[in-house]
């Protein structure tokens, strides 16, 4: 069935404003979403916020459910979190590790991830690797199975690398994690919403995920997954009032499942806004989604390099809608800015973000392009010459 972009574009009211080709950053909200939210925010200052809640609770539930339903997992393995690390961070200090155990990674791991290796190897005396990449430029599986030994207590992966186009083998590794019976963590922040993603077929045991990126959802949206199986082995490094029950002068109970790294207080209406805008990515369908997202990608990463001087640096296998490229002599913000000038969207990717790729590969900065089922092939002709121009 052809994919119905006129509906995209018309439930996208910022399209009318923007060409934006900065989804991997932050995705222009769809009008149910930007409805709900505002509507509860609407209901918070006519009733008051507890009450909000009450009269809401079953679009507050639904967030669990659609946040479920969408990687195939149960509601009570999910956590509503803030953003994307926050899931990770208290998933990853939530492990039960020993000094001299060690914590297998992926090159092109994200700042804020690789910063809680380094401070956890400092406080807990674990270790922490990059497995090397295949000549793909993805995690290297071989390698990863080379590395392995009865130390070995997480792999952390990133699906989706936050400077990349590539998209790493999560169901491959999860093979590997399973058959040796390791603990493994994929961070989904720039996959989700762009792509199926489904836990069982991956095998992940946790996943982190954010609301604003390629779901379309609200900014300060995010969750966690914890796999059923493993979540009583799983202390949250700080607890409160919502994820444990205070059951004597003395004593404390974590809750059961996911709920248990959880706060008590979140913008509840961002919250909504994360449940339609997934249910709204679930009628689009996801292999909908991510066919669309590839062709455009594709189309787009063909033609910046056939111009004169520009490098386009994705690599991987499989490539997904974020589109990095240099232009000889122009640094890469100077180039946003120039874009910025047309109304045109990008972001810019540092070095710092995936040091270890970055540096080894010699790119202090790269434009990033990123582009989603509504924008349009006339949005992909536009930037094009826009980018030719500048040249
Ligand atoms: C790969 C990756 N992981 C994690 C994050 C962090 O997401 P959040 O800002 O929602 O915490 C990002 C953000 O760009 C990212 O690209």
């Amino acid at each position: 069935m052809a994919f119905d972009l006129q509906r995209a574009r018309l439930e996208t009211p910022g399209t009318a404003h923007v060409l934006h080709f900065n989804n991997a950053g932050s995705a222009l909200p769809s009008q149910p979403v930007l409805d709900a939210t505002i509507a509860y925010l609407q209901r918070e200052a006519q009733i008051g916020g507890y009450e909000a809640a009450t009269e809401a609770h079953e679009a507050l539930e639904n967030t669990y459910h659609a946040a479920a339903k969408l990687i195939g997992a149960q509601r009570s393995e999910i956590a509503l979190t803030e953003s994307a690390d926050s899931a990770w961070n208290r998933a990853f200090y939530s492990l039960p590790f020993k000094p001299g155990d060690r914590v297998l990674t992926s090159k092109a791991e994200y700042h804020s991830n690789y910063i809680i290796y380094l401070q956890a190897q400092k406080r807990l005396g674990i270790t922490v690797e990059a497995v090397s990449n295949d000549e793909h430029g993805q995690l290297d599986v071989a390698a990863l199975r080379q590395r392995l030994d009865e130390r070995v207590k997480l792999i952390s992966i990133t699906h989706v690398p936050t400077s990349d186009g590539l998209v790493n083998p999560a169901a491959e590794i999860g093979k590997v994690a399973r058959e040796h019976g390791i603990l493994y963590l994929l961070d989904a922040c720039q996959s989700i919403g762009q792509m199926p993603i489904n836990v069982e077929t991956i095998g992940c045991d946790l996943l982190s995920a954010t609301g604003r990126k390629y779901l379309r959802g609200p900014r300060g949206t995010g969750f966690l997954y914890i796999r059923n199986a493993i979540v009583d082995q799983l202390e949250p490094l700080t607890l409160g009032g919502f994820s444990a029950e205070w059951t004597s002068p003395t004593t404390y109970q974590i809750n059961a499942g996911a709920n248990r790294f959880e706060n008590f207080e979140s913008a509840k209406a961002a919250v909504v806004g994360l449940g339609v805008a997934i249910d709204y990515a679930i009628q689009w369908g996801l292999d909908a989604i991510w066919q669309r997202v590839r062709t455009l990608a594709c189309d787009l990463r063909a033609r910046l390099a056939t111009l004169p001087g520009v490098l386009v640096h994705d690599r991987g296998l499989i490539q997904c809608g974020i589109v990095t490229f240099t232009i000889e002599d122009r640094e890469p913000a100077a180039i946003q800015l120039l874009l910025k000038r047309q109304h045109i969207n990008v972001s810019v990717a540092l070095r710092t973000f995936t040091l270890l790729d970055l540096s080894e590969r010699g790119l202090e900065s790269i434009v990033r392009a990123s582009v989603h089922y509504y924008n349009s092939e006339e949005e992909v002709e536009r930037f094009v010459q826009t980018i030719e121009m500048l040249l």
